[in-house]
């Protein structure tokens, strides 16, 4: 253990070195010439700290800042990450004192099911979050597809074009989507921190008044996208008989806007155990980036069902 070592919410005068620590981190585990080129102009820290300060810890020692970590809460679900400790203080007890600490959050919050994405070949980390009860689940392979040249038509509604008023109905209707898959699942926080950061919008689709599907995207650079490319941050199709077709025209409607937005890459996660989904996505084009493995903490399989039409990927 490192004494002197104290865990403490984030602070905005912090960003800058977390997001340092963040790129060090990683680019040094996954043996990067630099490591702090790792993931290039896609930024985390800023967004995940402005979408809920409260839910974001530093690890400070001796007056710097040594790690960090960010916890996410959907409703009924949370995830934490990205988890990330100076490389130098590796393997001294400093992520779980970030974990004991977004532990007692998930506590405080009360969600039923949780979990996390991380390395599945990594013995390191699969035996840190197991320390903090969460088992490795299935893969999520993060994939992407190069947007289809030439103008298109986006016939979906967008989150940032309606009145305010009109956005309170839309965030209901996408609640109450959700809660049909997974009870309780609600993506507000993620629809209003792009909605207020401007990270870049939220695609939705009705037939009449019905929500048949909505998408949460990320553009560019500065955002958890980065560069060339429009990143799907979450998306869900309705569940019933038309479940397929309304994510066919979802994946349509986030190509047709990464067109709109002059972006040539789409990005999106997919749990495996999303079969239909994750098959559709493979036969419309979309390669495998990477993958990474859930690691989950609660009874049951959450909304990683194979009858469930959702991307995301607890990035
Ligand atoms: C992953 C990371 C956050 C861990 O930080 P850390 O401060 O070194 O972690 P800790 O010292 O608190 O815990 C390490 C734990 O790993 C586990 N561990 C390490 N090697 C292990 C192995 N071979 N088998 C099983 N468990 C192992 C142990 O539980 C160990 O704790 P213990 O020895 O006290 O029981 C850090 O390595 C990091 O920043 N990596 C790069 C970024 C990253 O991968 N982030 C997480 C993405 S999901």
């Amino acid at each position: 253990m490192t004494a002197g070592l104290s865990i403490r919410p984030l602070q905005e005068a912090d960003l800058e070195d977390a997001e340092r620590v963040r790129r060090l981190a990683f680019g040094t585990f996954l043996g990067l010439p630099e490591p702090l080129s790792f993931s290039g102009d896609a930024e985390y820290a800023r967004g995940r700290w402005q979408a809920d300060p409260t839910a974001a810890f530093a690890a400070e020692l001796d007056g710097e800042l040594v790690g960090s970590n960010f916890a996410t809460r959907w409703g009924s679900f949370a995830f934490f990450g990205p988890l990330t400790v100076r490389p130098d203080l590796w393997e001294r007890g400093i992520a779980q004192r970030l974990l004991e600490r977004t532990m007692a959050l998930f506590s405080e919050w009360g969600v039923r099911h949780s979990g996390l994405f991380t390395f599945p070949t990594s013995p390191r980390h699969l035996g840190l979050y197991q320390k903090f009860g969460f088992w490795p689940r299935l893969l999520t392979p993060i994939l992407a597809k190069t947007v289809a040249p030439g103008p298109r038509q986006l016939s979906w509604s967008r989150f940032s074009q309606p009145s305010e008023r009109e956005q309170a109905d839309c965030l209901g209707a996408c609640r109450a989507l959700t809660d049909s898959i997974y009870a309780g699942l609600d993506l507000e926080r993620e629809i209003q921190a792009v909605e207020r950061q401007r990270l870049g919008d939220t695609l939705l689709a009705w037939d009449g008044d019905t929500l048949t599907g909505f998408a949460v995207c990320h553009c560019g650079p500065g955002t958890e996208a980065g560069g060339d490319t429009c990143y799907v941050k979450f998306a869900a199709a309705r569940p019933g008989p038309t479940a397929e077709r309304a994510f066919e025209q979802l994946l349509e409607a986030c190509e047709a806007f990464a067109a709109t937005r002059g972006l040539s890459q789409l990005v999106a996660g997919v749990n495996s155990a999303r079969q239909d989904a994750y098959r559709r996505m493979l036969a419309r084009g979309f390669r495998m980036q990477f993958v990474g493995v859930t690691m989950e903490r609660g009874a049951g399989p959450g909304f990683n069902r194979p009858e469930v039409y959702i991307l995301d990927d607890w990035r």
